[in-house]
């Protein structure tokens, strides 16, 4: 579970499992960031002894609400790119970062990511204000619904609800962009690892669609990638979008890592773990920190990447920790 306090963007971790903020510690997540990524004496990153996700993933996306059908294009093409070849430095080898993480077996988190099933819920069946707990409902309405219900895979699914722009989330916007947990059986019927991940382009892109939008009113200059204070753009066209893609990739990094909550996080407090994802708030590329986001790409129109995915597609992913050189880092890194 990733709490992300993003802080003016940044995020730390707050809940289970989710993408947090807080404007208050805002400069000191941000310099937090900077020591992650040069360092690793300040993290105590620990496996509790949990499994971890080793078996292929079956991944059903679950799109709640009315979506743009150029979004949904856009956020299916990047969970393609999980496990299908791309000009490096590609998605995958995003991914193999946490690839690295292994359980008390010592078997590794999976290579392969499979989009293997969409469910429409576009009429809302849990109506527009949803709790942490609805999203269980959500995926029971999904796996009991004719004709189209997704299956109940408890071997190796993986649900993602992804919710959108006019729906409200409990915490979301003000201390979470994402979350991920897993189902109880008196909901669901079994346990199966799931995460949320809401539309924040109209909501609050300033929080959740970082570093493509930034608060204002924080009274910090927009994050940069170059060094300069020039709001980044988004390699996708669509800032909620593309701030989505990097939330994704976080939560999906941490419900792998740590799916049951009993496996690889920092911290003392199981209720509040700091993840794989969370120890790199922020963080793109190499020299990231103080509202710098690190060394990334520009493609010919300008707009700011990271990695490469399928048909040509191009996506700017935080990094996430990697436990062998015990530092922050992604395929895009200089050294
Ligand atoms: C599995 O994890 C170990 C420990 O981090 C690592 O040394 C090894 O390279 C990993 N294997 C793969 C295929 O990622």
């Amino acid at each position: 579970m990733q709490n992300l306090h993003l802080a003016f963007l940044l995020l730390t971790s707050l809940c289970f499992g989710s993408l947090a903020f807080s404007f208050s510690q805002d400069q000191q997540d941000f310099n937090q960031a900077k020591n992650f990524e040069g360092s690793s004496n300040l993290v105590n990153l620990q496996y509790h002894m949990g499994p971890v996700l080793t078996s292929p993933i079956n991944l059903y996306v679950i799109w709640y609400g009315h979506w743009n059908p150029a979004h949904q294009a856009t956020i299916r093409d990047f969970l393609y790119s999980f496990s299908s070849p791309a000009p490096s430095p590609s998605v995958a080898d995003w991914w193999r970062v946490v690839q690295l993480y292994t359980d008390q077996t010592g078997s590794n988190i999976t290579s392969n990511i499979i989009l293997k099933g969409e469910f429409f819920d576009w009429k809302y069946s849990h109506g527009t204000y949803l709790t942490r707990l609805s999203m269980q409902s959500i995926i029971k309405t999904a796996l009991s619904s004719h004709p189209n219900a997704l299956p109940l895979n408890y071997n190796n699914g993986l649900y993602l609800i992804l919710t959108s722009s006019n729906v409200k989330v409990q915490e979301f916007c003000r201390a979470v962009c994402g979350f991920h947990y897993f189902t109880f059986p008196s909901i669901v019927g079994v346990t199966v690892p799931y995460a949320w991940v809401g539309y924040s382009g109209t909501q609050c892109p300033g929080m959740c669609a970082y570093p493509f939008a930034w608060p204002e009113y924080s009274g910090k200059p927009p994050p940069s990638g170059n060094g300069g204070n020039d709001l980044m753009k988004a390699p996708n066209g669509d800032a909620g979008v593309d701030g989505m893609i990097s939330v994704i990739a976080h939560e999906l990094a941490e419900v792998s890592s740590n799916p049951l909550v009993n496996a690889w996080y920092a911290g003392d407090d199981p209720t509040a773990p700091t993840e794989i994802a969370d120890l790199c708030l922020g963080v793109y590329g190499t020299g990231a920190g103080g509202g710098f986001v690190g060394v990334v790409y520009k493609d010919s129109w300008g707009n700011g990447f990271n990695v490469n995915g399928v048909k040509g597609r191009k996506f700017l992913v935080q990094w996430v920790w990697n436990p062998v050189r015990r530092r922050c880092f992604g395929p895009n890194a200089l050294d």
